[in-house]
């Protein structure tokens, strides 16, 4: 199916690891052009020259280690994006943090503060940042990676309030929007574990921290319908079809949990 993307300036927050890179690479294999932004320097680099090995022209990438959080970091790298290839067809809000906790243990403000500033802030400043150039250009879409903890899910207090709050704000921005063709949808992955060592530098939510055991995994898994794993490719694919104006046109404000049936919204 052709999805109209090729050429298609993409943008994609916390793209350098796991599932950013799973969908950075969604993209790049449907012909667009993508603006990896993702503050780990070291693991941007390892994620571009992968790109490059696999015959990526280096003129259908672009980098930026800003960190998403600081006030003016989003307007600056769409400003990037402007200057080199005229607009931004594709949002997508990926970038985020998360450790579980129960939440009378999640008193520490400046942890949870984290997940505040990187999932909800950074997530709000992005999509402010493309709005003005969608509306000149008559459309464009925004998806946001939020989570099956948006719908309350066991220490999973903080976070999930983090991820319901870009429910509510993709329906506002679906509704406000709608008249100038931006569309904004929502993509809720279920538990998805870097698949190596490679798909994650530093700063992801995976480096050393253990989120979930094995015993704990392997329970998720027989807990589900499909009875299987979620991958960042499954991600990846919901993610550049609803990015799709030609295939998507018709679709905004809409939730889509790819988690093998663990919530069904
Ligand atoms: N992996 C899962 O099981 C799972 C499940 C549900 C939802 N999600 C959501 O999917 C998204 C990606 O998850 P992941 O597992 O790939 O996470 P990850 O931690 O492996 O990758 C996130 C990337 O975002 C970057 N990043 C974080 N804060 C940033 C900032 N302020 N500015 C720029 N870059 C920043 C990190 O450097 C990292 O490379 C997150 O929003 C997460 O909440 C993940």
């Amino acid at each position: 199916m052709d999805l109209g993307l090729s050429g298609a300036r993409v943008m994609v927050t916390g793209g350098a690891a796991n599932i950013g890179r799973g969908i950075v690479r969604g993209f790049v294999a449907e012909g667009a052009r993508v603006m990896i932004a993702d503050r780990d320097r070291d693991q941007l680099d390892r994620t571009a020259e992968d790109l490059y090995a696999s015959g990526v022209p280096t003129d259908r990438i672009l980098l930026s280690d800003a960190d998403l959080v600081e006030p003016g970091a989003a307007v600056a790298v769409v400003a990037a994006m402007e200057d080199a290839w005229g607009g931004v067809d594709a949002l997508v809000n990926n970038a985020g943090w998360s450790v579980p906790n129960f939440l009378l243990k999640d008193t520490d403000r400046s942890r949870w503060q984290r997940l505040v500033d990187v999932n909800l802030f950074a997530t709000i400043e992005c999509t402010q940042a493309v709005l003005p150039l969608m509306q000149r250009q008559g459309r464009g879409s925004i998806v946001m990676i939020a989570s099956d903890a948006a719908f309350g899910q066991l220490r999973q207090g903080v976070y999930g309030a983090t991820k319901a709050a870009q429910v509510a704000l993709a329906r506002t921005v679906a509704k406000e929007f709608g008249r100038d063709g931006v569309r904004c949808n929502v993509v809720c992955p279920g538990l998805v574990v870097p698949e190596s060592a490679e798909e994650i530098g530093a700063e992801s939510l995976w480096s050393g921290a253990e989120i979930f055991d094995e015993a704990q995994v392997a329970s998720i898994e027989k807990s589900l319908p499909l009875r299987r794993l979620t991958s960042a490719t499954d991600i990846a694919d919901t993610v550049v079809f609803l990015s799709s104006e030609l295939r998507s046109r018709q679709t905004t404000g809409q939730i889509l949990s790819v988690s093998g049936g663990f919530v069904m919204p």
